[in-house]
């Protein structure tokens, strides 16, 4: 599941190198549902879907543990405190994911904001049903190989500013359970 796909370039490019994988695209930009559509016609696609409206209504409508993995790359940052409530990572997107994503599911997301990003990593590092995946500076710093680009990654860049990109693991929800009730320690929690 994408979040926020833009113009579609990096749905369109997990969605032919994973042909046998179903993806679903979320996208309130009509813009950008039109892009994506002209990629599913060039490339003839037949596993995308798409939402053209605001992702939260859909993680509503998901069964529970449905979902093997997500991406929400460079979402608006909206700076002003005032608007921060506004940012998908919020509490109540974070609840709704933890939901949806399977055990052991991988949660992409980067951001070119560092107050974003220092906002993503205060919400979720710590968070007990995910897990950070970061062993050394370059799990952040570098975009993984088999991560696509997007448009607003190659502006960011263009305009000087560092892209932070963060994997996250949803846990076991047994180990998590566990953990919650004591039988194991909380830092042995992990898938
Ligand atoms: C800054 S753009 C990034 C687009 C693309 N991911 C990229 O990296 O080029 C953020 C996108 O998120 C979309 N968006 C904003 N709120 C959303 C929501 N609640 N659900 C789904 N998409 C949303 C916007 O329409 C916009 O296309």
């Amino acid at each position: 599941m994408e979040i926020g796909f833009g113009a579609g370039e990096h749905l369109t490019a997990m969605a032919r190198a994973h042909p046998e994988v179903g993806f679903i695209g979320c996208e309130p930009f009509i813009n950008g549902v039109a892009r994506l559509l002209g990629f599913i016609d060039q490339y003839q696609l037949d596993n995308v879907r798409i939402v053209d409206g605001d992702a939260a209504l859909l993680l509503d409508k998901l069964p529970d543990a449905s979902i093997d993995r997500a991406f929400l790359l460079f979402p608006d940052p909206w700076p002003k405190r005032r608007h921060h409530k506004r940012r998908f990572v919020r509490p109540s997107n974070i609840a709704a994911m933890a939901r949806v994503l399977a055990d052991g599911a991988r949660w992409r997301m980067a951001t070119d904001d560092a107050g974003y990003c220092r906002w993503m990593l205060a919400h979720l590092a710590d968070h007990p049903e995910f897990e950070w995946l970061v062993r050394r500076p370059s799990d952040w710093r570098c975009r993984p190989e088999d991560w696509p680009p997007t448009r607003y990654e190659g502006k960011a860049l263009a305009e000087g500013r560092a892209p932070a990109y963060l994997g996250f693991q949803r846990r076991s929800r047994q180990v998590t359970a566990d953990a919650a009730n004591g039988l194991i320690k909380g830092g042995e929690a992990h898938i």
